[in-house]
């Protein structure tokens, strides 16, 4: 039996990873601890939450008293848990430096006392390397986050590593590229996009909607972790991209043409402050080790916004009856479409 603990399992990467790695591994019994913010849903574990081999905890990963143990208890850990939505990151930062710095530096001190933990998977991201202005971001380019959510998780990132080389726990950092597929909150542009357009809403475009983002399948990086579980070297770091670079207004339109609604839906708003332009990544160590992104990305995007057709018992309980998601909608989009 392998001990795995999931930390943020109830969120959008977290809960198909855990679904990922229960169907694919059959000696894993996974703890999946999650402190249930606005972004983690129970219904994201539908399909698992009554399986033997699964556990769900409640409970945030800064608690050292109820963290420590389920860390020191693993033979895996992998830990997704943080706060992730670069706009709530300049509206507050607060919650980030608690959950994503102080909240990985507690599981950290743990992981320092595991007795068989063989690793301990750092999920950080592209957006640490800040923006790039050409070519692809390296694992060994200098960290340039501009924004309170990147430098955070820059802060985590190497932080993981610091324990690496100073106290020998099993590190792997890892640094995928945006995401996309089910499950995702409906507040990150794809799933944004998607609902409002089929509710009829404008999809607020920041800027030019010229900024490039290189998409990649939930399950591609699924197949990724697995991979690095297995492979991945400790204290090295691994770029995990889908090799999609799409603008944003590319990634509009060709949303709107999936669901068949007009471009006049498209609505121009006021650029996020220090709005990073691209987001590449070179992904030649993680290739040289055996993966390659499965998913063509216009089947991918195709397959999601099905997803969000099919699941509306998903999505709209979220965003029609959630005062909470009005309120930070209102926050965030009022003044820039002026519906304040
Ligand atoms: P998400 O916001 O959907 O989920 C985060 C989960 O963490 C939620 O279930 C939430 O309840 C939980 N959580 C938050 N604070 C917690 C705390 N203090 N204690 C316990 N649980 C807590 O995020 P996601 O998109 O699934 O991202 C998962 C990880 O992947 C994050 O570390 C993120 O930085 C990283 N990442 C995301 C992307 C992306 O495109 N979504 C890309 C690269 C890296
Ligand atoms: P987002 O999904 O927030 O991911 P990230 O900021 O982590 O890349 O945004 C993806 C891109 O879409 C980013 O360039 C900002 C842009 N965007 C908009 O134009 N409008 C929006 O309402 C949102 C949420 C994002």
């Amino acid at each position: 039996m392998v001990k795995v603990l999931v930390t943020g399992g109830a969120g959008f990467i977290g809960s198909n990873f855990v679904r990922y790695a229960l169907d694919r591994h059959r000696d894993w019994h996974v703890t999946t601890l999650d402190k249930l913010t606005y972004a983690g849903r129970l219904e994201n574990l539908e399909g698992v939450l009554d399986d033997p081999r699964h556990r769900f905890v409640r409970g945030d990963i800064a608690d050292r008293d109820l963290a420590a143990p389920l860390v020191v208890d693993a033979d895996l850990v992998v830990h997704f848990a943080a706060e992730t939505h670069v706009d709530r990151s300049i509206l507050n930062a607060g919650d980030f430096i608690t959950t994503d710095v102080f909240g990985t530096f507690v599981l950290l001190e743990a992981a320092r006392q595991a007795p068989r933990l063989k690793r301990f998977i750092q999920i950080s991201t592209d957006e640490v390397y800040g923006n790039v202005a050409d070519g692809a971001s390296r694992e060994t380019d200098e960290l340039r986050p501009r924004n309170p959510y990147s430098a955070s998780k820059a802060g985590a990132d190497r932080l993981a590593y610091s324990y690496w080389a100073t106290y020998q726990v099993p590190v792997v950092v890892t640094r995928a590229s945006n995401n996309y597929g089910p499950y995702q909150f409906p507040e990150k542009v794809i799933p944004l996009f998607i609902t409002n357009a089929i509710e009829g809403l404008s999809l607020p475009l920041y800027g030019d909607g010229l900024n490039v983002r290189d998409w990649l399948h939930v399950r591609d990086h699924c197949r990724a972790l697995d991979l690095l579980i297995e492979r991945g070297q400790s204290g090295e770091v691994y770029n995990i991209g889908g090799g999609n670079e799409v603008r944003n207004l590319d990634l509009t339109r060709r949303i709107l043409r999936l669901l068949g609604r007009p471009e006049h839906l498209i609505r121009p708003v006021p650029d996020r402050p220090g709005h990073d332009r691209r987001y590449c990544l070179d992904t030649t160590k993680l290739t040289s080790i055996g993966w390659r992104p499965e998913t063509d990305f216009a089947d991918g995007l195709a397959e999601t916004v099905k997803w969000y057709e099919a699941r509306t018992d998903w999505w709209r309980p979220i965003k029609q009856q959630d005062p909470a998601f009005r309120e930070y909608y209102d926050l965030q989009y009022g003044r820039r479409l002026g519906t304040s």
